[in-house]
């Protein structure tokens, strides 16, 4: 069987656009193969933060998971901390990753451009990255575009690590591939390329009802259309008509692209059924985060459970390359 591994920084609650992007996904895949899902706070603590603050927002992601169906019964849900061989492991390939490799990563120089004086861990980034999905010797990541690159990375340090090690013929890291969501990349409301918390143009997956409304009521449409009676283009309207695509039955969307180009319907007709969809969905999964919130020690059952799990095949995979390295 397929072991899969993803990651999530621990930016506090999931909005519509990682749950749409990843963690749907995850969640659909974790009854077909074992799956590793793993909330990264080291690797979030390269960015200026409050401790506290990271602490909390560790726990909101987590909570946020479970509430969105990642069920710690059919895979190890954990933080990242919690696995200290995830950081062990990324020391090793640290030595075996190519500096030119780490410095070509666009994440890189997009970040270090941004920045007075750029810390090591940022070029490491990756790195850990690598170790995070290779300690479980996953070879699939449900992951979106932006991450493709670094997973050629762990391919090359995989591939470095058992030409030097294993035996030949008898690999012993598997090559990771990424695995792409059929679902675009969410739209910002505003009409950004991105949904980002930092623009302050997402929905947070557990807002209630009365602001989801509030959100999408004055979010951007199809320029074109100033006065109801105007024909639309959906095509024009990324970021309404994505997320139709995203929460709304086929017939739905069909219905909203005619009647949009037609004029049949306002904007505010067509987000009015799209609020009702998202409200279909969301709302299952706002009630199980109020049943977290009320009962904080199933999230740490669950991540207690997790981290154990995750902890065993950590165990197996150290030991083995610690064997063949000959390191005591
Ligand atoms: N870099 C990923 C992101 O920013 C998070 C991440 C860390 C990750 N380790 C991972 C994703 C391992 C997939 C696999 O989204």
């Amino acid at each position: 069987m397929s072991r899969i591994f993803s990651g999530i920084q621990p930016s506090g609650e999931l909005h519509i656009g990682n749950y749409l992007g990843a963690v749907k996904n995850w969640a659909a895949l974790q009854s077909q193969y074992e799956s590793y899902f793993c909330v990264v706070d080291y690797h979030a603590i390269i960015a200026a933060y409050a401790p506290d603050d990271l602490r909390r927002r560790t726990r909101e992601m987590a909570t946020s998971l479970l509430a969105a169906g990642i069920d710690p019964g059919r895979c190890a849900l954990f933080v990242q901390s919690r696995v200290p061989e995830h950081t062990e492991l990324q020391w090793i390939f640290n030595t075996i990753a190519p500096l030119g490799e780490l410095e070509r990563q666009t994440q890189f120089k997009e970040k270090r451009e941004r920045q007075e004086q750029v810390m090591a861990g940022l070029l490491n980034y990756p790195v850990l990255q690598a170790a995070d999905i290779l300690l479980y010797l996953a070879d699939m990541v449900p992951v979106g575009e932006d991450q493709v690159q670094h997973l050629e990375l762990s391919r090359v340090i995989a591939r470095n690590w058992n030409a030097r090690f294993a035996p030949e013929g008898a690999p012993y890291f598997p090559e990771p591939q990424p695995k792409l969501t059929k679902t675009r990349r969410i739209v910002g409301l505003d009409g950004n390329a991105k949904m980002s918390k930092s623009l302050n143009n997402t929905i947070g997956l557990l807002e209630t009802p009365d602001e989801i409304w509030a959100k999408l009521r004055p979010a951007v449409t199809d320029p074109a259309r100033v006065k109801k009676t105007d024909p639309g283009n959906p095509d024009n309207c990324r970021t309404i008509f994505e997320l139709h695509k995203a929460f709304s039955p086929e017939a739905t969307v069909t219905e909203v692209d005619k009647n949009c180009r037609s004029a049949s319907w306002g904007c505010v007709d067509c987000k009015k059924a799209l609020f009702e969809h998202m409200n279909a969905e969301l709302t299952p999964i706002r009630t199980r985060a109020q049943a977290f919130a009320e009962q904080p020690r199933l999230v740490d059952d669950a991540l207690d459970a997790g981290a154990e799990k995750a902890r065993t095949v950590a165990r197996q995979t150290m030991a083995h390359v610690k064997d063949r390295m000959g390191i005591a």
